[in-house]
Parts: C-alpha cells; structure tokens; sequence
C-alpha cells in the first residue's frame, strides 16, 4: 500500500501533505517507471521502442488461427497493459487499407459540415480552432457507409485487444480528432473514468475505486495518416499507470516536470494504433508540422460489468417525486442530507454515456447529470412545469439521435 496515501477510514483518498510523504510518493513513481521492457519477456511482440510494445497485425492473424495461441496473445496483451508498460502499439492494426482511407474521407466530408452547420466540432478538451472533433463517430461511420463501417472494424487487432483487456461483450464508443497544425500539446492526464474527476470528485471515491477503474476501460486510437514526430503523435509515460495516487498526484508540476522530460514518443503509420491503460500518464503532442492534419480515431472500450439488470425510467420517477420534495424543502420538512438521499436513489447520477454533440460539459469534462439538475431545481425552487421541461430536454440532449446529428 502506498505509505503517503491517507485512507485510513477506507472511504476517501487524500495525499499527505508532509514532506517526507510527497517525496516517499514521488520516489515510488520513480522506482515504478523505471523498469525497462526487455523484449524476451514477450514472446509475442515484434519489438520494443522507447520501452513500449510493438506487436503486428500479422502476428495477431496468426495467433488468432488456433484457441490455444489466441488465448496465450490475450494472456501476454492483458499483461502488457496491467504490470507492463501500460501501452501496445499494433502495426497495421486496420489491414483493409481502402477501409481506411474510406473512412478518412467520410470523416473529412462530416467536418467539414460540421464547420459548415457550425453544428459542433467544438471541443471542450482542447482550444477552440486547434483541432476538430467527430464525437460518437462510430454511429455516424456506421450510419454514412455500412459497408465501409463493416470492412473497418472487420479485423483481429481490435477484438483481441479489447477482449484481453476486458473479456466479452465489451461496448466500443469512437470520437475522432483531428489536430490541426499549430494544434498545442495536452498537459500530461489520465482517462475516463477517473481522469475526468475534479480533485473533489476524487476524493469522493474510496482508493479501491481508483485501482479498479482502469480496468473497466480501454483507451486505443487509430492512426488515419501517417503521423511524423513533428505531428506531435501522442505522449506517453510507459509503466505510470502503476502508480495508486495518480490520478491526484499528475496533475502536480513536480510529476508533470518529470514526465516532460521523460516521454515515449513513437511515430505511426497509416493503419497503425495504439492501445493502453487508461492510467497512463499520456498527452497529445504539439502539431509543429505546416501541413500535417493529425487525423486519429479514438476507440474507447468499456467493460460489459458496469451495467445494472434492471432499466428504469429516472425522468419519470423524478417528474413524481418533485413536486412533494419541493414542497417539503420549501416547508423546511426536509433537511439537505435527505433529499440529496433520496435523489441517489431517484435520478441518474452519472454523466455517461451522453451525446457530446448536444449535451456537452459545461464546467469540467462531464455534462450536468440528471442529479445535479434536480438538486438545481430544488435549490431555485423551480415550478414543476419548468423542471420536467428541462428534465425532458436534458434528455434529448442525451440521446444519440438527434437533430443535429442525425444528418450524418
Ligand atoms: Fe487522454
């Protein structure tokens, strides 16, 4: 257990601000990220360059030919992005090149209506104009062109690794993004789930939690054209996804100074991708190149365990359940801590899955949930006529179909 992490009552995670503490923390990332990938330890991989894995797509097809190699490739996978270096690059992990370069243009005709509409493209994790996104582009690959949908997700790469990592009946979502030139370097982050989180928000959850979470996601991106170092192809930090307070502590310059200087970087081709934990300490390089559109699909791959048996109609629920706590709140009937209980039970308290088009973050880089708009409501004393009106719109922003996608 990590000495510098205070989780004595087993229900927060909080750094210890002593000194000794910090700086016992930061030499354990040091020990950890140290380690060197020697390419004997995987039988599998093609090559090591700069400490990541490089696995090909030929090596893949042919493992996938027997049960016995297939499993030995998922065991080999599941350990490079557990206790390994947290990342694996695969060389032509989409085969069918004219799939790809179908798709490179179906997703170059949506940005540019996009821009057109001036529907979206707006981006919320990075500054405005360096770069253009396709949120949900799987649904609109998939609904542009079936065929060219089919033939691009047809191959091994993706299903071996997503199953290594997740096991079956994992859920792929995509967004594209294209980084512009001039297009600026991320700071150095983890991903979805906790990556999202505001340090408050981290606290909120027990150290358990940050130690499962990365396991129910798999981070991957798709290289659409062949991305040189000067495109600024992204940053990595191998084995940084072993360290139990990151998600707190990255943020951090002393971690961020580090990792600056201490990158991977690995240029890809056409076809190529990359796949890694998403505790891994990463960032999206700077586009210096004149030219380059750095255009890449990210994949990211949930886990089938995080759904409920059961589906339940939340909006209805709290349409019944406003009016009275409203009017109990308003009669001072009812104190904060109860409500706020009785909403957990009611409303949906998580801001995924959404559609990024229509329902975008609006502080942060999660949109309102449906909890904190009845929490808004109660607070403001909203009439009831108003809060279902924005409940049912909160809802349709949520939706995958909407008029502002639908187009696509
Ligand atoms: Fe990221």
């Amino acid at each position: 257990m990590n000495k510098s992490l205070d989780n004595n009552d087993q229900t927060t995670v909080r750094l210890s601000n002593s000194p000794e503490d910090v700086k016992a923390n930061f030499d354990l990332f040091i020990q950890e990220i140290s380690q060197q990938t020697q390419l004997s330890d995987w039988p599998s991989a093609s090559a090591v360059e700069q400490n990541a894995l490089v696995y090909s797509a030929e090596t893949i097809n042919a493992a996938c030919e027997r049960a016995e190699s297939r499993m030995a490739l998922k065991n080999e996978m599941a350990r490079a992005l557990s206790t390994g270096p947290g990342l694996l690059m695969i060389q032509g992990a989409i085969e069918d090149t004219a799939a790809l370069d179908g798709a490179t243009e179906l997703f170059a005709d949506m940005i540019v209506q996009q821009r057109m509409s001036n529907a979206s493209g707006a981006d919320h994790f990075a500054k405005a104009g360096s770069n253009d996104r396709i949120w949900n582009s799987l649904e609109k690959h998939c609904m542009a062109h079936a065929q060219s949908f089919i033939n691009y997700y047809a191959g091994n790469s993706i299903a071996i690794v997503s199953e290594a990592w997740l096991g079956t009946g994992y859920q792929v979502t995509a967004q594209v993004n294209q980084v512009n030139p001039g297009g600026q370097a991320q700071s150095a982050h983890r991903d979805y789930h906790l990556g999202f989180m505001t340090p408050e928000q981290l606290g909120q959850f027990p150290l358990h939690v940050h130690q499962f979470s990365p396991m129910l996601t798999l981070q991957g991106a798709i290289a659409h054209v062949d991305m040189p170092i000067e495109s600024g192809p992204t940053l990595y930090l191998p084995y940084s996804q072993l360290h139990a307070s990151g998600y707190v502590t990255f943020t951090s310059p002393q971690y961020q100074a580090y990792f600056q200087n201490n990158y991977s970087q690995i240029e890809l081709q056409k076809g190529d991708a990359v796949f890694f934990n998403p505790a891994l300490m990463h960032a999206a390089g700077e586009n210096k190149s004149t030219n380059i559109r750095r255009l890449a699909n990210l994949l990211q791959i949930s886990s089938a365990l995080g759904r409920a048996t059961e589906a339940v109609d939340r909006a209805r629920m709290l349409e019944t359940v406003y009016p009275v706590l409203s009017h109990l709140k308003q009669s001072n009937a009812i104190n904060d801590a109860a409500i706020n209980n009785v909403l957990a039970v009611t409303a949906e308290g998580y801001s995924f899955p959404t559609n990024l088009d229509t329902d975008p973050p609006i502080d942060g880089l999660a949109p309102r949930t449906q909890f904190a708009l009845a929490q808004t409501a109660l607070r403001e004393n909203f009439a009831s006529e108003r809060f279902n009106a924005e409940l049912r719109a909160q809802e349709r922003r949520r939706r995958s179909q909407t008029e502002d996608t639908e187009t696509f």
